[in-house]
């Protein structure tokens, strides 16, 4: 019987016959005999010389398997009240025309394509058609302001952009075509074409020689064929929050992406090829990335688009309808989204009406998963519930549970073990391991494994210097935590500026710099506060100009809507208070972990180097204005 140790074990010491054997698993145009080139740390390459594509792996391999007429997808979109399946057959056919559309328009091998769209089957339909031709495609989740996203289209150069004409959250549609048009205004690249789909909620007014309309575009269009990559060729870049304003375009390529995420399906969800597969994120993450599109498709699944959320579509029972109705075998999701249900129906009343009898289990991640979360959602769905860690730049899980090998006894609080080729460590700052039990920095002895990034986009210094340079030959990952006596993983918290709200990554450091931008505020700090629901939520704190002569709450609601219009409605920055100054050390460092555990109502000692102890008396005072801390 195999057990997780001796393949986690081979992973490390029989590296290039444990990889190259996993990836006789995937469909190649040249199978690869070279596991690994290392000659350029830390930019490793995995399968160098191999060739293959992405979409390939997804639907025509399966169709000629004999597989055509299982659903690929099935889209659930209670706020529109639809219900759509979705064949390989037909899924691969529609993808082949948005392919052969996008050629039409120039796009080649190499170029990027921006997709802005929300859940919806032509999202996937033209991340797979972009993988079909060797384009690149950036997947901007709709949450995100015109800004944001005009920052992507500068950074990525996309020649074509596909939007929809909306987006629709619970109680309000979302229009993206005029966020677009903004977006591009603002940008100094423009693409030469964009083609949008129409939605009946919202119709988008076009601009006349760059705007074309998805569904007259794709009439027309005649099917592309998959076109060989090399291995390391970009399949998608996938932005993500930095310490600065300046997001992070995670690269993943093709090979490495898909001998991993093939390998996780079986290994460590226990799907079987033709199971149901849900995860309930959205397609502008990377967990959608993986487990809404690729991985579940890569194994012959169908995968669940589920336009909705947990709760208010139209009730807390909303997760056990798709259950029960798709017959869902695996469901992944994060925390915060059950945190919703267990508020909404505490005793799990929604729960009884329906049939769970397919879930066999539920995958955590995306934030630190709670016990108490993990407990309730064990003891009212009666599966394995499993905690795992991950990171848009690893792509899939760094610390899981193994499923379909050995599920090994689930403590609470830990993501349970590495996964296969990662050698995990726990460093203090002089870069010493730590003792068993003692917190320090995660970090990854290089190389990581295939499917995790191979750069950033434009910032390859950026890409040594944040993730390799601190602690020479491993990866930083930005998490503290640390190892027990029977080798769990405990992942506790960020060692920067990043923030984890509702399972989304956001950076305080960006939402500075947009409150810094507000003529009246001098000087600012964004911490992460403690949030029953959302896991954490921002708060600022504003020093004004001496010279202001405006009302503080004027000022206040003014830099809550300057980070919605700048960043976006997913930062969720609505706690701001002035302050008379803030608290620092001798050396001007602001005191963000003082003022962050003041706000959480948790046990802080006077830092030894702050420069005038009464602020934090100040700060005290202004956060409990705004409800801080909790009760
Ligand atoms: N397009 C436009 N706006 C969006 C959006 C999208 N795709 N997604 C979220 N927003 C907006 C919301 O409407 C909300 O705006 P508001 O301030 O006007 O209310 C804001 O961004 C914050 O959204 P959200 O974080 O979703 O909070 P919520 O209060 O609306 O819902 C939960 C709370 C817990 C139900 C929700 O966060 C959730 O479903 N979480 C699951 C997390 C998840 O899937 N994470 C992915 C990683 S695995
Ligand atoms: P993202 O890149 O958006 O997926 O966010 C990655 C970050 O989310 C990680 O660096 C962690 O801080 C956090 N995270 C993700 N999964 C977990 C988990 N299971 N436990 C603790 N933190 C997690």
């Amino acid at each position: 019987m195999s057990t997780y140790a001796p393949i986690h074990e081979a992973s490390l010491s029989d590296r290039d016959s444990f990889w190259l054997d996993l990836a006789t698993h995937i469909h190649w145009y040249k199978a690869p005999r070279i596991a690994l080139d290392d000659s350029q740390p830390p930019f490793y390459r995995w399968y160098p010389d191999g060739q293959t594509n992405a979409c390939y792996n997804a639907l025509d391999l399966h169709i000629n398997d004999g597989r055509g007429d299982q659903p690929a997808l099935i889209y659930d979109s209670p706020v529109t009240d639809t219900q759509q399946p979705i064949t390989y057959t037909e899924l691969r056919d529609e993808v082949a025309r948005t392919a052969g559309r996008l050629a039409d328009r120039g796009v080649e091998k190499g170029d990027r394509v921006i997709i802005y769209m929300p859940m919806i089957p032509q999202a996937v339909m033209a991340m797979l058609a972009c993988a079909r031709i060797g384009a690149v495609h950036s997947v901007v989740f709709g949450g995100f302001a015109a800004n944001e996203l005009a920052v992507r289209i500068d950074d990525c150069t996309p020649r074509v952009i596909l939007a929809a004409s909306c987006g629709i959250e619970p109680g309000r549609t979302v229009e993206y075509k005029p966020l677009l048009d903004k977006a591009i205004e603002l940008a100094n690249h423009k693409p030469h074409a964009c083609v949008v789909l129409q939605r009946p909620q919202a119709e988008a007014s076009m601009i006349s020689g760059r705007d074309f309309d998805w569904e007259t575009a794709l009439a027309s269009a005649s099917p592309a064929e998959c076109v060989p990559v090399e291995s390391n060729h970009p399949l998608y870049i996938l932005y993500t929050s930095g310490t600065t304003g300046m997001p992070k375009g995670v690269v993943r390529d093709t090979a490495g992406g898909i001998v991993s995420l093939k390998w996780t399906m079986k290994n460590i969800y226990g799907a079987e090829p033709g199971d149901v597969y849900w995860a309930a994120s959205d397609v502008g993450w990377v967990v959608g990335h993986s487990y809404i599109v690729y991985a579940p498709l890569f194994h012959g699944n169908t995968t669940v688009l589920y336009e909705g959320k947990p709760v208010g579509t139209p009730d807390p029972g909303a997760f056990w309808r798709v259950i029960s109705e798709h017959k869902v075998k695996t469901l992944f999701t994060a925390p915060t989204a059950f945190r919703a249900i267990k508020k909404e129906d505490p005793e799990g009343e929604f729960l009884k009406k329906y049939d769970l009898s397919s879930l066999q289990s539920l995958f955590l991640a995306g934030e630190r998963c709670d016990p108490d979360t993990l407990a309730w959602a064990q003891n009212h769905l009666g599966v394995p519930v499993i905690d795992h860690w991950w990171q848009t730049e690893t792509g899939s899980s760094i610390c899981a549970n193994y499923a379909g090998i050995e599920l090994l006894p689930i403590k609470p609080g830990s993501p349970t073990k590495p996964a296969p080729g990662y050698h995990l460590k726990v460093l203090d700052s002089n870069g010493n391991d730590c003792k068993t039990g003692e917190i320090g920095a995660l970090v990854a002895e290089n190389p990581l494994p295939p499917g995790t990034f191979t750069t950033l986009w434009n910032a390859p210094e950026r890409y040594e210097s944040a993730y390799f340079t601190t602690f020479p030959n491993h990866y930083e990952t930005g998490d503290a935590g640390y190892i027990d006596e029977d080798g769990y993983v405990f992942v506790m918290a960020r060692t920067d500026d990043v923030i984890n709200v509702a399972g989304h990554r956001l950076s305080t450091g960006a939402m500075e710099e947009v409150l810094a931008s507000h003529p009246d505020v001098a000087e600012c700090a964004v911490m992460g506060a403690a949030d029953d629901l959302k896991g954490q939520l921002p708060v600022g704190l504003l020093v004004l100009n001496a010279n202001s002569t405006k009302n503080e709450s004027d000022i206040c609601s003014e830099v809550v809507q300057l980070v919605r219009d700048e960043i976006g409605p997913v930062a969720a920055f609505k706690n701001v208070v002035v302050v008379k100054r803030l608290p620092k050390t001798r050396s001007g460092k602001i005191l963000r972990a003082t003022m962050r555990a003041i706000a959480d109502g948790t046990d802080w000692k006077m830092p030894a180097t702050i420069d005038d102890p009464v602020i934090l008396d100040e700060i005290t005072e202004a956060l409990s204005t705004i409800g801080y801390p909790k009760s």
